[in-house]
């Protein structure tokens, strides 16, 4: 386990760890290797809302390994635990769950990535101790923390959102570019604001400029 604090913002490096998981021991970091990461946490096993949560990870599992992205569950239930779910979500969704799931009962990485609720006094254990909330990070092959969402126990997160992000921070990354409300792959993007004047028209030659600082453009496919 890494020792000392270690900040979790956007930009800073995924606090590395080592733990359990359905799949086997794991290091965060080598998991990562020269992929992307979904590293999400659900509150506890054999809950209604979780099910359906895992499930719709598990197929869409194929769609974020297009991407590049290795997908990571996390809760404060026991290996046995896990196991035993995931015959469930197989059986309520129709779906595998064959990423890992971290067994993390002390909430050793829960507490690291800040993880644990403070508002749901429901969302605890046996003990009354504070199960994790629905956290996802997205963290990217250099083991930076791209993005940070954060949900109740009581809401399901949307899963396409998941990937939205995913597509418009790697479309970012390759071709200087933002991405608008709602925006969805294949949409118009927005040049980024750093690209300035004959940079701007030479990379993007199609530009809608409805503003100096608001300059849409089309992407090619697959750009
Ligand atoms: C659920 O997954 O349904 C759930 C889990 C913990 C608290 C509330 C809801």
């Amino acid at each position: 386990m890494a020792g000392g604090f270690e900040s979790l913002r956007l930009g800073s490096i995924a606090p590395n760890f080592q733990a359990d998981t359905t799949k086997g021991p794991i290091d965060l970091h080598e998991y990562i290797g020269d992929n992307w990461v979904v590293f999400f946490s659900h509150p506890e096993d054999y809950t209604p809302v979780c099910t359906t949560e895992l499930g719709e990870m598990a197929r869409l599992e194929p769609e974020f390994a297009k991407r590049g992205v290795k997908l990571l569950g996390l809760s404060a239930n026991t290996l046995g635990s896990h196991e035993g779910w995931i015959q469930d979500i197989k059986e309520v969704t129709g779906s595998q769950v064959n990423f890992p799931i971290v067994a993390d009962k002390a909430r050793t990485v829960a507490y690291l990535y800040d993880m644990i609720d403070q508002q749901d006094t429901t969302n605890v254990d046996e003990k009354g101790i504070a199960f994790t909330i629905r956290s996802v990070f997205i963290i990217d092959p250099k083991k930076t923390i791209r993005t940070i969402l954060s949900y109740p126990a009581s809401t399901g997160r949307n899963s396409a959102e998941i990937l939205r992000i995913v597509d418009s921070l790697q479309t970012g990354d390759k071709n200087k570019i933002t991405t608008p409300v709602n925006w969805v792959p294949g949409d118009d993007v927005i040049v980024h604001p750093g690209v300035k004047g004959e940079e701007a028209t030479r990379l993007f030659p199609n530009l809608r400029a409805v503003k100096p600082y608001l300059r849409f453009t089309a992407l090619p496919k697959d750009a």
